[in-house]
């Protein structure tokens, strides 16, 4: 029988892993409306390298093309991970699964454009690692 004290080390591990990775990936992920992806679905790099990932799936979505349906077929949700940029789920990756600064000096959502900036990235990933996809470099919450 289990003590007390690991049952509640495993229900805080079971809800971090949840917090971060048991998204469920629906056609809807990562979009501003039904035919619109949002800024964040794009913005990651493939884990897995990108000719892998087209011989899966088709190109990455735009505007205009949907997203491969394959990538959101829940048996291919960890390819499609590892896929992300080229399903546009950026979004569903560990690397967004976080809040940014509740208390942050920056409005994050209007200043995405230094996400990626050499000079800023240490100020994002304090303040905005939720919006900038900087979750997994930035001390875990969990
Ligand atoms: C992605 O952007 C949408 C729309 O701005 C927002 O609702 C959603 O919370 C964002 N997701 C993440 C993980 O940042
Ligand atoms: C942050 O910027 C966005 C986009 O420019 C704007 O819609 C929003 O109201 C701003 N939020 C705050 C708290 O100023």
């Amino acid at each position: 029988m289990m003590s007390r004290s690991s049952t509640a080390f495993l229900a805080i591990l079971v809800i971090c892993l949840s917090a971060g990775f048991s998204n469920a990936i629906t056609p809807g992920s990562c979009k501003a409306n039904p035919s619109t992806l949002d800024r964040n679905a794009t913005n990651c790099a493939d884990e897995r390298d990108s000719a892998s990932c087209k011989a899966i799936f088709s190109a990455a979505p735009t505007a205009t093309e949907p997203r491969d349906p394959k990538c959101t077929d829940p048996n291919l949700e960890d390819f499609a991970l590892e896929c992300a940029n080229t399903c546009g789920l950026c979004c569903e990756t560990a690397a967004y699964s976080c809040g940014d600064d509740p208390v942050s000096p920056i409005n994050c959502t209007a200043n995405t454009r230094y996400c990626r900036d050499a000079s800023w990235t240490t100020v994002m990933q304090q303040y905005c690692p939720g919006t900038c996809g900087l979750c997994t470099s930035a001390s875990a919450a969990c």
